[in-house]
């Protein structure tokens, strides 16, 4: 296992008890925000987005302020939830639709969240101030953790 891989697996670890006793999704988001924020130096911002009527809007994050609502078909998120599949951005410069809420942000990653009818009903967005941070082992990662958010809970916001 590479050591990026690991990392991701005690992260896992860690967060698999907290979420187990959640009371809510947002509890549950909030809760993987903290870990991945304050065991990531890399990380810049890490946060959810939720689908609201059409709209695309800010739920639990940590980092710097963030937009509230994103623009409908625009940006890494956007295309996240129109693509149903992960976004690895390794400039966000270079990625033409992208929405900066920030500008020290250099990468992205976003990775969407089904419901069990598979509707996409959120997503998880990474920002990093670096380039290139994000590859196909971060999606896994994250993808991994997303596993531990209660399904229950997911289709009850949908
Ligand atoms: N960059 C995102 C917007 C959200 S912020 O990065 C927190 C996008 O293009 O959808």
């Amino acid at each position: 296992m590479s050591k990026k891989s690991a990392k991701y697996e005690r992260l896992y670890n860690q967060l698999k008890p907290l979420l187990i006793n959640s009371p809510s999704l947002w509890s549950q988001m909030a809760t993987i925000n903290a870990v991945l924020y304050h065991k990531r130096s890399d990380f810049f911002w890490v946060g959810f987005y939720y689908l609201s009527n059409q709209e695309l809007i800010v739920g639990p994050y940590q980092g710097p302020l963030a937009c509230q609502t994103l623009a409908h078909a625009k940006g890494v998120c956007w295309k996240s939830i129109l693509d149903k599949s992960p976004q690895i951005v390794k400039d966000v410069e270079a990625f033409p639709d992208h929405i900066a809420c920030d500008s020290r942000s250099k990468s992205e990653l976003v990775i969407p969240i089904f419901n069990s009818t598979q509707k996409i009903v959120s997503v998880i967005d990474i920002d990093s101030d670096q380039l290139e941070l994000f590859d196909e082992e971060d999606a896994e990662g994250v993808t991994k953790i997303l596993s531990l958010l209660n399904q229950d809970f997911i289709d009850n916001i949908s």
